[in-house]
Order: C-alpha cells, then structure tokens, then sequence
C-alpha cells in the first residue's frame, strides 16, 4: 500500500490525513461547481464532438489535436471521400455497427476505436494517439455518429462495415505494370503529378509523404478496388482490368516501411484515462 511505504507510524498518519483532507475539499469544491446538466446541455456536448471528429477527419494534417500524429501529407479523407461521407471509398456510413469485430491482422477482437487508432499509424504513417485521447474519442463519435438509428452486428470475419470495398474478379497475378505505368500517366498525372508526389491540392501516391507499406492500399488487390469506386477524382470510370494494373504500377514505387514498434507510443502513452474527473 501507498501510505505503508512511510516506515515512521506519525509521519503516516501525517500523509493519511492530509491526504483525507484533500480528498474532502475536492469533494466540497466539486458540489458548489456542478449544476445539474440538462437534456439540451448534453446534445449541444455530444454535437460539438461529432463536428470536432468530422474537422480532425478532413484536416487530420493541420488540425492541432490531430497533426501530432500524422506521419504524412493525408488526411483522413484523402482515402475516406467526402469525410467518409461518400457512398463507396472508404464509406463510413454504416461502419459502427459492424463493431466489435475480430480482426485477422490484429490477431484480436477490436473495438472501432482501435480501427480508428491503427489508421493513423499505418495509412497516416503516425503514431498511434492514445486509447481515451480526446482526439481519438472525437473520431470515434463522428464516425459512429454515421451510424444513428442503424442496427449493431458483430463481425466474425474481418473489421469492415456493411459499405466496405468489394475486392474485384480481377487478381494480382493478371496485371501489367508496364500497360499500369501508362494507364497514370495519362489518367492520374495530371492530378498527382509525373513523380507521384501530387502538388498543394491533389496528395502524394508514393515516396515518403505517402501511405506506407503496412497501410490497407499498400495492398494491390486493395487499391485496385478502392481505385475503382474512388479514382480519377470525379470521374471514376476504370474498368477492373485498367483499375488492377494502375494499382500494381502505384504501389511498385517506393513508400515507407511499416515497423510497428517505431509507431507504437511510449508505454504511458499508450492508454489514457478519458475523464477530466472532477471528483
Ligand atoms: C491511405 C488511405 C487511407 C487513409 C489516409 C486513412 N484510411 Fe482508413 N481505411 C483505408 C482503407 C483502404 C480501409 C478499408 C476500407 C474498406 O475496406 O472499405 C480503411 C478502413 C478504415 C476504417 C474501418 C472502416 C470499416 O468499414 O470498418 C476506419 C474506421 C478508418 N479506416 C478510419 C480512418 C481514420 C480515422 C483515418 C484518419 C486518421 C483514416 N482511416 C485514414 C484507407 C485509409
Ligand atoms: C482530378 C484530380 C485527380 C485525378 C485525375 C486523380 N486523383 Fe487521386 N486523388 C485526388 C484527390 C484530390 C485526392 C484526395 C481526395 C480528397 O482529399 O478529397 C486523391 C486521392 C488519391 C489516393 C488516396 C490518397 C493518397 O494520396 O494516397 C490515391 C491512392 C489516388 N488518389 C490515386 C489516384 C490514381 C491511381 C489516379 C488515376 C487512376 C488518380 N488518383 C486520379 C485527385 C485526383
């Protein structure tokens, strides 16, 4: 016990009561602050952090809760259109009812939070932010506030929601890189850019600005399929052939390594207690 590490019975009983009387005046200042709160109160609260999570979601780069732990030039919705909005490319409409789920990767059941944390560390090449973090909680609640109304249905095979990308007919082993390499020069350069570095209004697709290789895309049959339902950027109009041979092209380029421990916070950092407890 805390209080047994005084070895001296006066000086502990010294520490136990100022430690009471600390814990009395925290008690009394907290019943003079707290008011009850009222129903509008806790939906103007909940409100607020649903458009908290949308504004890290799309300006997860720049916004100071969130650029921290970002490791490169994406946001949130580079992948997930429309702040996650849009029907097909990474929609998050749906997604919190397909949690908890069991995750093949993770080797574990996860929670939508963890789902949420894994992104920053892999397709924002960051750190992890902590579990309770007000930056992870904001998230969290805007994505499951995509869900309102919808029923909850646990997830046994893999951690995606209802509206999650279909993986096309076409396979890994069926593409051209070289017809792949000609396919984004005339179809995605003009946007990202010859040497995949993208420019002020269009993202990097390779090198180290972008996603690394433990990321979802970094997957050719991923990024095959979310290129199809997401790319060329309002006209989307690949067919699965075309789709699967840019994505072999992309992701042959160089991007950066996935080590897991180099993303993974310091170990006090790792969880937080999501509370500003006052008492
Ligand atoms: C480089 C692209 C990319 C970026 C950037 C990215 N993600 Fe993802 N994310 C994906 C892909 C691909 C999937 C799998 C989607 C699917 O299969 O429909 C995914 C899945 C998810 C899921 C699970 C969706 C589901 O249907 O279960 C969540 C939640 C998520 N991402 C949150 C985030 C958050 C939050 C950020 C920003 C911190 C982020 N992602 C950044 C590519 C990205
Ligand atoms: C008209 C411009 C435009 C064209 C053409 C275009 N993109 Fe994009 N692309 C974008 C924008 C803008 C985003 C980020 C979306 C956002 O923030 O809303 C993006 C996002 C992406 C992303 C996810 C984020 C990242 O940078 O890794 C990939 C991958 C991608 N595009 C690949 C392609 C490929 C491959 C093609 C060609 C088939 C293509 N794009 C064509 C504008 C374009």
């Amino acid at each position: 016990m805390f209080f047994q590490r005084f070895k001296k019975p006066r000086l502990q009983k010294f520490f136990q009561s100022a430690f009471a009387a600390t814990l009395l005046l925290m008690a009394g200042l907290t019943s003079l602050a707290q008011e009850p709160v009222s129903k509008e109160q806790i939906d103007d609260k909940l409100a607020e952090v649903v458009k908290l999570g949308e504004a890290i979601v799309e300006n997860t780069t720049t916004h100071p809760m969130s650029k921290e732990y970002v490791g490169n030039a994406l946001n949130c919705t580079s992948c997930h259109l429309d702040n996650g909005r849009h029907e097909k490319a990474g929609t998050f409409l749906g997604t919190a009812t397909a949690y908890p789920a069991w995750s093949p990767r993770e080797n574990r059941v996860i929670t939508l939070e963890d789902r949420v944390l894994n992104c920053f560390m892999r397709s924002c090449n960051g750190t992890r932010p902590p579990l309770g973090s007000e930056v992870s909680v904001a998230v969290t609640t805007y994505v499951t506030s995509l869900s309102q109304g919808q029923s909850l249905r646990m997830n046994s095979k893999r951690p995606v929601g209802p509206g999650a990308i279909k993986l096309l007919a076409v396979k890994p082993d069926q593409a051209d890189i070289n017809r792949g390499a000609s396919l984004y020069h005339s179809r995605c350069a003009e946007c990202h850019q010859k040497d995949g570095q993208g420019d002020k209004d269009n993202p990097p697709v390779w090198g180290e600005r972008s996603y690394n290789d433990g990321a979802g895309l970094s997957s050719v049959e991923n990024l095959a399929a979310w290129l199809k339902v997401a790319m060329p950027l309002d006209d989307t109009n690949l067919t699965d052939q075309q789709a699967l041979d840019i994505a072999v092209f992309v992701n042959s380029q160089k991007r950066p390594n996935f080590d897991l421990l180099k993303h993974l916070p310091t170990k006090a950092k790792l969880g937080e207690y999501n509370a500003s407890p006052t008492k």
